[in-house]
């Protein structure tokens, strides 16, 4: 289909029009918690009273569903497809439609999944839409900034070399394209410097406070009880009140 007879662009900003903030979580590396995060922010801000999306947009590795503890089963179909909701979390994830298989994708095939995913999903009216990024600038990300209308970044750091170097990169290209950045928070922090903090004041971009290295976090994935009382929420319940 020629992208001038596609009519799925037209049907987003409708399907969107409830939706009051988009925030990708993002930080350019893999492995830095960007999925822990959105999904433990999402249920924080849901706890504090907010309609709060999910939106898992590492179509290849999903994994807000496995934080979360939430089925895997697919959703409900009428005029649309509705998030899974549970925690008071919509959430939307490909985990949902592809079962136990792995989703290879390829450039054109991740641009058609995100569009199909936000033409046919049901919002309905949210406080905050948040995007769990795949790691880096690729395709989605690319296309989420040209499709998504009121994006803002969160950005997601450690206090690693090759992480702030990264995440360095991907602050400049959002503030070049000016896509408005939430602030910049460190995770997994042992205490180990200053060097996320350093970024943030030197990219003129709001410092979000740190999230500790938990050890007792993987016991708690997939056991929201159990994630609630973890420092990784305690850290992000007060961040979120901050956003
Ligand atoms: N603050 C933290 N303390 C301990 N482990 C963490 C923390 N944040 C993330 N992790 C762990 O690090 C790994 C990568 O996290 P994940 O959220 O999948 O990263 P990403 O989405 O950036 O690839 C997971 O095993 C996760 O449980
Ligand atoms: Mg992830």
């Amino acid at each position: 289909m020629s992208d001038a007879l596609d009519p799925r662009p037209f049907a987003i900003e409708e399907r969107l029009a409830g939706v009051r903030r988009v925030i990708g979580v993002t930080g350019s590396k893999g492995g830095i918690g960007k999925s822990v995060v959105a999904s433990t922010l999402a249920l924080a801000l849901a706890d504090q009273g907010l309609k709060v999306g999910l939106f898992d947009l590492d179509f290849t590795s999903p994994s807000d569903h496995v934080v979360l503890g939430i089925d895997r089963t697919f959703p409900a179909e009428e005029f649309g497809i509705d998030p899974h909701t549970a925690y008071g979390i919509h959430l939307m994830s490909v985990a949902f439609f592809a079962g136990d298989a792995a989703v290879p994708l390829r450039g054109a095939a991740t641009t058609s999944a995100l569009l199909e995913l936000l033409a046919i999903t049901r919002w309905g009216e949210l406080d905050v839409l948040l995007l769990d990024m795949p790691p880096g600038l690729g395709d989605t990300s690319l296309d989420v900034m040209n499709l998504l209308p009121r994006l803002e970044f969160l950005l997601v750091g450690n206090n690693s070399k090759v992480v702030v170097e990264s995440v360095r990169r991907a602050a400049m290209l959002l503030a070049e394209l000016e896509v408005p950045m939430v602030g910049l928070l460190e995770n997994m922090s042992r205490g180990d410097g200053g060097a996320v903090r350093a970024l943030a004041t030197g990219a003129a971009i709001s410092y979000l406070g740190v999230i500790p290295f938990d050890s007792q976090l993987e016991a708690a994935l997939g056991d929201v009880e159990m994630l609630r009382k973890t420092d990784v929420y305690g850290a992000l319940a007060r961040i979120a009140a901050s956003l």
